[in-house]
């Protein structure tokens, strides 16, 4: 889909991170945008810079997309007002920090009401109109965490798997209906995600798995997988604005990522085997965390 002045597209998570670049991107090139997400005042500072720098019209709509009434009620209103609807994009998301075992039903309900269950709420709003205009993209965030494990987020690996399970069978549905469904595998991306997550911050415990993980493979003489480097959210942006010009179902955003998930797919075993290192640190890193936690809850 050729993007223009004219192309409507919907994004959630658009405060910040990856949906804000996003945002930003389509905004040069003159795109009409609906932006949701629930803190108001960032979501009105990136309607703001996307006028400045050329959106043809944006529409900022405070809301939280796991209320399934006042998301449907968002998206109708932005499809009213623009006319149609060319792309969503599912970019809105959470993570969390807890083993299997420590994570409280709440964290593991509200990872996957943002991460997986609200796909369903939007595409059901833009579906009809998007199979009335026989054209428009569901494009979503899943992550490489949805196509391979990573300890410590168990909720969020199973959601973002779901993500990637939803837009396969959505895909088997949308055949012959002129309308795509796509899925990003994003790996790490200089957001503030993993500062953001549920239960606390995840970032400390995966710096203490990168360089302890290594102190480990040295020590069992375990040749470990390159892990994919970070990117920013304004490569992720780019590359999901050539994805919505040149679809490709499942994409891999960052380089080696592809390589790693097919290696998983193909070769588990053998693969868990190099990963162990950094699973072993991160079990030793998560026991430090929790035993801080718990000294700092006697303190007070
Ligand atoms: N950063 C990474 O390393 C990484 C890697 C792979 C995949 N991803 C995925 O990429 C996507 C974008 O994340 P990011 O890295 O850009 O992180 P981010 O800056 O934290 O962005 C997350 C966005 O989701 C929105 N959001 C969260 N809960 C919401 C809710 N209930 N209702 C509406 N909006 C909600 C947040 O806005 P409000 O707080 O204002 O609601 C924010 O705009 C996510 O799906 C994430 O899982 C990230």
């Amino acid at each position: 889909m050729k993007i223009s002045n004219q192309t409507v597209v919907i994004i959630t998570g658009a405060s910040s991170g990856i949906g804000k670049e996003l945002a930003l991107a389509l905004s040069r090139k003159g795109a009409r945008l609906g932006l949701i997400a629930r803190r108001a005042d960032k979501l009105n500072d990136v309607a703001w810079e996307g006028m400045k720098k050329g959106a043809t019209d944006v529409w900022a709509m405070a809301c939280d997309i796991t209320d399934r009434t006042a998301y449907s009620e968002a998206i109708e209103e932005i499809i009213t007002g623009f006319g149609r609807v060319d792309v969503l994009v599912n970019n809105a998301g959470v993570g969390h920090v807890g083993y299997v075992e420590d994570t409280p039903d709440e964290h593991i309900e509200s990872v996957f009401a943002v991460n997986a269950f609200a796909l369903w709420y939007g595409a059901s709003v833009v579906l009809p109109h998007m199979k009335r205009q026989k054209n428009g993209q569901i494009i979503t965030i899943s992550s490489l965490a949805g196509v391979m494990p990573f300890p410590a987020n168990a909720a969020y690996v199973a959601a973002k798997h779901a993500a990637v399970g939803f837009t396969r069978a959505l895909r088997s549905e949308l055949a012959g209906t002129g309308i795509d469904a796509m899925v990003v595998l994003p790996a790490g991306t200089t957001t503030d995600w993993s500062t953001l997550t549920e239960g606390g911050p995840i970032l400390p415990l995966f710096e203490y798995e990168g360089k302890r993980g290594a102190e480990i493979a040295a020590e069992l003489e375990i040749e470990t997988p390159d892990m994919p480097s970070l990117l920013p959210p304004e490569e992720i942006a780019r590359q999901i604005m050539e994805l919505i010009e040149h679809p490709v179902p499942e994409y891999h955003t960052h380089p080696g990522s592809r390589e790693l998930a097919e290696e998983y797919r193909v070769n588990q075993l053998e693969l868990e085997n190099r990963l162990h290192p950094f699973w072993l640190a991160n079990r030793e890193g998560y026991l430090r965390l929790q035993d801080k936690r718990r000294e700092k809850a006697g303190s007070t």
